[in-house]
């Protein structure tokens, strides 16, 4: 997605442009690993709190964390008792972190846009903290899509909010999209069965609410 909210897929992307930068971020969170690995300031858990409240979990749901890290968010997911928790991640070094946490966790390495889950086989489908990092999002959303039972949640989220994400893009070794304001966001669910539900853009928190729905919204 560019800056006025046009999405570089729309213009067709080269085809290892994807892996070229997905193995660049999957090199640089295997380095970062130890600093995702460490106990939450109490603001930022009880954001993650909230993000993970809007999904609604129901007992004995299947709950999907993209992009997961070394699965911060699985402890406040596990608490609303859903039956499955599935993890997916680019970077080795972050998944195995994962994994040793948190045994529990059915875990894939690889790009969520190429995910080989059945279709409607999904209830909850979080990206805390990871859309601007995706870098084919409209595969990401089609899969998720296809993932997803009717009814099913996306929740697009950021404990930090948009304004911290403008900040990194700078620094980051790979190329990060700012997250999209509502009508940008809108704009790229078009194509997709989802309809956006709930979106809120606060200074240090962002989270979307995205539902699966039968037709494109
Ligand atoms: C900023 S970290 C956030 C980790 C975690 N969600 C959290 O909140 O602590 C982004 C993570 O997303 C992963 N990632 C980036 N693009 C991805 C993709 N297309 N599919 C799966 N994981 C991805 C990266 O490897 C990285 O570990």
């Amino acid at each position: 997605m560019r800056e006025d909210g046009g999405d570089s897929l729309a213009e067709g992307m080269e085809a290892g442009q994807r892996l070229r930068i997905n193995l660049q971020q999957a090199r640089y969170f295997d380095g970062a690993v130890d600093v995702f690995d460490q106990e939450q300031p109490p603001h930022i858990m009880e954001r993650l709190e909230l993000i993970v409240e809007e999904a609604r979990i129901q007992a004995g749901e299947t709950v999907l964390d993209v992009g997961a890290g070394v699965g911060v968010l699985v402890p406040l997911i596990r608490r609303r008792m859903p039956g499955r928790i599935v993890a997916c991640e680019l970077s080795e070094e972050m998944l195995a972190r994962l994994r040793s946490h948190h045994p529990e966790v059915e875990a894939y390495l690889g790009d969520v846009s190429d995910l080989p889950l059945p279709d409607a086989s999904l209830d909850v489908v979080f990206m805390n903290a990871v859309f601007p990092n995706i870098v084919d999002k409209r595969a990401a959303l089609g899969n998720c899509a296809r993932m997803l039972r009717m009814g099913g949640r996306l929740v697009i989220s950021h404990p930090e909010g948009r304004s911290f994400v403008q900040g990194i893009r700078e620094v980051v070794p790979f190329p990060l999209d700012p997250l999209p304001i509502f009508p940008q966001l809108r704009r790229m669910l078009r194509s997709f069965p989802f309809k956006l539900h709930h979106y809120l853009d606060l200074q240090g928190l962002y989270v979307a609410v995205v539902m699966r729905q039968e037709r494109r919204g």
